[in-house]
């Protein structure tokens, strides 16, 4: 951590001085340091307005996916939901962060039954049963709002929708065991633990991430356990979790087109994805 002037005025926005306001945290996190774990940059640690900006648009992403609750439907085509959300992000002032983001040629990701994630919208046309996750990241006046979830087309069987129900839990449960001052572990445990006890694997190749104001900030956010010290939870910091969860291995393989990512043994992949901002307590959702 940088050395700060006691006297200058809080990097987090407060208008307190630093020496009554973030000063406390940054003499906590220098112990974690000694400790050997992992402290976040100061970049990471959002002030309050950029939190501000950041919830604005996170709450757009929110209310696109709501509203694609009652859109969806057997028989229509992915590039549709692609372009519906990217006129509606339009209209709102914001821009579609996807969008030739390291050259992706759509607007969303839309990945179908064994797609994990990245999958490109087309003109395949959802049949009943399918299982869809739509992500929808939104850039609204700089700051990104990332989020994902699952949408059953028509009735879809009771297996596909118990994965998807265990995935949201795996989510859910990992934001609720979230404490400042503990280190990022506990995120890939508690996904990992109630995944396994459901017998699904867990995907390790893709991760969370720091977000905000880029589409990708650090840390990596393990959604399985891992046996050394991450990163400390710090009250500002702004991610994403959004663990994959498969009926079948964990393993994936790219497609040709570069992004699409599939599972090797074509079984369902299910993902419910949150961006989250560490507060003094614990993690708020965001969208
Ligand atoms: N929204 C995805 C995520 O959760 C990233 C998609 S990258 C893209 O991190 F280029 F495929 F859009
Ligand atoms: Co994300
Ligand atoms: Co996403």
């Amino acid at each position: 951590m940088e050395k700060t002037n006691r006297n200058a005025s809080c990097r987090c926005g407060s208008k307190k001085k630093y020496k009554q306001c973030c000063i406390e945290i940054d003499e906590k996190l220098n112990e974690f340091q000694r400790q050997g774990y992992p402290i976040p940059k100061s970049s990471l640690l959002k002030t309050i307005d950029e939190i501000e900006g950041i919830k604005k648009s996170c709450q757009l992403t929110k209310k696109l996916l709501n509203d694609l609750n009652d859109i969806i439907k057997p028989g229509m085509t992915t590039n549709e939901i692609n372009n519906w959300v990217h006129h509606q992000t339009l209209k709102n002032n914001a821009i579609p962060a996807p969008l030739n983001y390291k050259n992706f040629p759509k607007s969303i990701c839309t990945s179908v039954n064994e797609v994990v994630c990245h999958g490109i919208p087309s003109e395949y046309k959802l049949e009943e049963g399918d299982m869809l996750n739509v992500d929808i990241t939104c850039i609204l006046n700089g700051f990104y709002g990332d989020s994902c979830r699952m949408y059953e087309v028509g009735n879809v069987s009771n297996e596909a929708s118990q994965q998807s129900k265990i995935t949201k839990e795996c989510l859910e449960k990992s934001i609720q065991n979230i404490t400042p001052f503990t280190a990022l572990n506990i995120i890939g445990e508690t996904i990992e633990n109630h995944a396994h006890k459901h017998h699904y694997s867990v995907v390790k190749v893709f991760g969370g991430h720091g977000t905000g104001n880029k589409f990708h900030e650090d840390p990596f956010i393990y959604h399985y356990k891992l046996n050394y010290k991450q990163m400390i939870i710090t009250p500002g910091m702004v991610f994403t979790i959004e663990p994959m969860i498969n009926e079948g291995t964990d393993e994936c393989i790219i497609l040709e087109d570069g992004w699409t990512a599939i599972t090797k043994d074509k079984k369902l992949s299910t993902q419910w994805e949150h961006t989250i901002v560490i507060t003094n307590s614990g993690a708020t959702i965001l969208t």
